[in-house]
């Protein structure tokens, strides 16, 4: 399925986003520098509003309370859709990232404290502002490309990612909020076909993806083996050791990771998650790659055509 690009502030968001018309316009020299913490909190989730989503349902909401903001997970959404509480975790994971991304840019330290309080499973993440630190300047990279970021679904060109980058992908995925290992495989050539179709499989168990239908036709068709990995990106399995909130909080912190450290270098992210959101696929994907723990996030990674 092809999600619609989200082109609008969260609906389920406590918080609507200054540029009415297009949150994507967020201008960072709007940042109220001599304002209160609790307005320049809210110029923040101008930025944590623009993640990528499940079903573009964007399932978090915020609030701005003592300095700090609580990120919550908005059940309301994860009931209505398929898997997915786990993956509703995943994507607030992605706007924890931008946040945090967001105070350092904006020369900060980023305090964050997942999971405060226990008898509370829904507030994932308290965020505030620590002391004045000077930014990093691939900081400013990752941040530049919060508002460049959107999923990759048509124009992918047939070019590999060079392997000094594929390397720098797969070592952006650790936490540091939740100290979780989160690992990355790339999905080899001789894989390629089967994880393919697994992601077909899962398509016609959910619903119809021309797109992939089409690509799942041109890989069993009676052409000769040709590059299948090029011809679709690069494929990336995010998995994790564990299998529960921590781990797919963190996977969401890795994901907003790669995919903003891979737009600095022009290259495209979309999601082939079908095979994922059903269980008996989801075991023979991990069955497929035995030291990726429980897979999280299938990825495809590819530069656009010009
Ligand atoms: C956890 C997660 C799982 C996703 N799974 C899929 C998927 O299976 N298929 C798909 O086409 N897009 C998937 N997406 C991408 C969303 O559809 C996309 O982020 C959303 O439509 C918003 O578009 P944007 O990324 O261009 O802002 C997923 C995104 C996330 C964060």
């Amino acid at each position: 399925m092809i999600h619609p690009p989200p082109r609008k502030p969260s609906t389920t968001s406590h918080y609507k986003s200054t540029s009415e018309l297009n949150p994507w316009l967020v201008e960072e020299d709007n940042f109220p520098a001599s304002g209160e913490t609790s307005e320049q909190l809210e110029f923040l989730l101008n930025y944590a509003v623009l993640d990528p989503s499940i079903y573009n349902t964007q399932p978090w909401f915020f609030k701005i309370i003592d300095d700090a903001i609580e990120l919550y997970a908005d059940t309301r959404v994860s009931a209505t859709a398929n898997d997915n509480y786990r993956e509703s975790i995943i994507c607030c994971g992605t706007a924890l990232f931008d946040l945090r991304i967001a105070i350092r840019h904006f020369g900060y330290r980023d305090i964050v404290e997942v999971f405060p309080e226990s008898h509370n499973p829904n507030l994932l993440a308290r965020i505030s502002f620590g002391s004045k630190r000077i930014v990093q300047l691939e900081e400013k990279f990752l941040f530049r490309a919060i508002s460049k970021r959107s999923t990759a679904q048509f124009y992918l060109a047939n070019r590999k990612l060079p392997k000094s980058l594929i390397s720098e992908l797969e070592s952006v995925t650790d936490s540091e909020c939740t100290r979780l290992q989160i690992l990355t495989s790339i999905v080899a050539d001789s894989s390629v076909r089967e994880v393919i179709k697994l992601v077909d499989k899962g398509d016609r168990l959910q619903t119809r993806d021309p797109f992939r239908r089409k690509l799942f036709q041109w890989i069993n068709s009676s052409h000769e083996d040709v590059p299948m990995a090029s011809s679709v990106g690069t494929l990336m399995l995010i998995g994790s050791q564990n299998d529960n909130e921590y781990a797919w909080l963190a996977t969401g912190e890795a994901l907003a990771h790669l995919w903003l450290r891979a737009r600095i270098d022009d290259v495209r992210v979309s999601c082939l998650n079908q095979p994922i959101q059903v269980p008996e696929l989801r075991s023979r994907l991990q069955a497929l790659f035995p030291d990726n723990g429980y897979p999280q996030i299938l990825l495809r990674l590819c530069y656009l055509t010009n």
